[in-house]
């Protein structure tokens, strides 16, 4: 464990100065005085490193903590390890990182006795982290739902309220700041794959990397999907999911319809959201600001300040839950088809044949414009993807068929 000098100073090394660490070299001298109040210590900003300045062997030996916002694996990796092996508390927002290499992170936290906290890696400044790892630690979590992506929630709003495609909605959420020059990595549904990787080790106390977790992003969502989804009452999010499924675990990120009575329907813009379900709880969700450099500093402080204050807590394992691969869902389907007699017949029979049973359907348009939009009750994903591929080889389809899963709970 470390102390402070006798000045009763709190050394803060800052490992990165972007845009979420140069907020948080801000907003630490702004509530210096308030966290002496609170913990009889004032946190001082001890070294600041960037790619061409600073060093952190120098930073490491004059902070009792590191905060890492560098991103990325390596070097945040090494110095994370270092710093915990020299018996500094550390915090970071880096959700790559932990959905990667979080046993050996915790592993490391925990046998050298020192802090790893990470707020702010999932869901900015919407205390996620802290309440499933502290208020929640009582209860058995059956499942959680998350929209953890805020620039891909932007999109998506954008696309609804004013029929735009994905691409033109991209463009605005680049112009307003809500999506990074490169946004592979939030559209694809990586980012939140990594996201929900951490909130399933913490909600189910169980290993969880990044590669177990299966995700699709939004690139392919068009215009028509929003239109037909606000006919049916349902609005489209990009959902992460970690559920319990038997003795196993299910962890996944894909576009999916929400019922409006849905705690994640409303959550729109650059919002994020979580929705915790326990037989003990029922259910709760928090939401708020999902990202931004402030709102992340925000978190990142918040760490700081819980880490000034004992005790440690770090997560154990406690089992390994097979991770399931297969799970049922319901989906809506988007045929377009050839305008003649008994086409819905073969279609019903190829999803009769696979056990896909239709739930509403509804027949649109006529000549070249004739479409099927179906929901089917949830079923084996593996089963409804063979129905899918059986339809692919009929001569009445005009395109490919385009399939979203649709959430079937509701609540309230
Ligand atoms: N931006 C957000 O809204 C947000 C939200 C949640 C979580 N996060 C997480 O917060 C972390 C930081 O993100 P960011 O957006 O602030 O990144 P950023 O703007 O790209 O800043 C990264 C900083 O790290 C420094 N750096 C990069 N490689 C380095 C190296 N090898 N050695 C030393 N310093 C190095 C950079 O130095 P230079 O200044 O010299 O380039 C820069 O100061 C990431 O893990 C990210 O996933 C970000």
């Amino acid at each position: 464990m470390t102390s402070a000098d006798s000045d009763q100073v709190f050394r803060v090394g800052l490992l990165g100065h972007g845009t979420v660490g140069a907020a948080f070299a801000a907003l630490l001298p702004e509530h210096a005085a308030r966290i002496e109040r609170m913990t009889g210590l004032r946190p001082e900003l001890s070294g600041v490193m960037t790619r061409g300045s600073g060093s952190f062997d120098e930073i490491l030996e004059g902070s009792d903590l590191i905060v890492e916002l560098i991103g990325g694996i390596e070097p945040a990796r090494s110095y994370l390890l270092q710093a915990m092996e020299a018996g500094r508390h550390v915090v970071t927002a880096n959700k790559q990182l932990l959905s990667q290499y979080g046993e050996e992170l915790w592993d490391a936290a925990r046998s050298h006795g020192v802090q790893l906290r990470f707020e702010g890696a999932v869901a900015g400044v919407v205390p996620v982290i802290r309440v499933l790892q502290e208020s929640l630690a009582g209860a058995t979590i059956d499942r959680v739902h998350g929209i953890v992506n805020g620039t891909t929630n932007f999109i998506l709003t954008e696309m609804a309220r004013t029929g735009m495609t994905f691409e033109e909605a991209l463009v605005e959420a680049q112009r307003l700041g809500y999506a990074e020059a490169d946004p592979a990595e939030d559209v694809d549904g990586r980012d939140a794959a990594a996201k929900m990787a951490i909130l399933a080790r913490l909600a189910f106390d169980t290993p969880v990397h990044l590669d177990q977790v299966r995700y699709e992003g939004i690139e392919h969502i068009k215009p028509e999907d929003l239109e037909y989804a606000h006919e049916l009452g349902l609005e489209l999010k990009l959902i992460g999911t970690a559920e319990r499924i038997g003795p196993g675990l299910s962890v996944r990120v894909h576009p999916a319809f929400l019922y409006p009575r849905h705690p994640l329907a409303s959550v729109s813009g650059p919002f994020n959201a979580v929705t915790v379900e326990s037989e003990a709880i029922t259910e709760i969700t928090m939401s708020g600001p999902g990202a931004g450099g402030p709102q992340t500093a925000s978190a990142v402080l918040g760490d700081v300040i819980s880490a000034m204050i004992p005790p440690a807590s770090t997560p154990p394992t406690s089992q390994v839950l097979e991770i399931v691969q297969d799970v049922s869902s319901a989906f809506y389907l988007h045929l377009d088809v050839a305008d003649e007699p008994g086409v819905l017949a073969r279609v019903a029979q190829v999803l009769a044949e696979h056990e896909v049973s239709v739930k509403s359907v509804v027949q649109r348009g006529l000549g070249a414009q004739a479409r099927l939009v179906m929901v089917v009750h949830p079923v084996l994903e593996s089963r409804f993807s063979a129905a899918m591929d059986e339809l692919a080889g009929l001569d009445v389809l005009r395109a490919p068929a385009r399939a979203i899963r649709v959430l079937e709970e509701e609540f309230g």
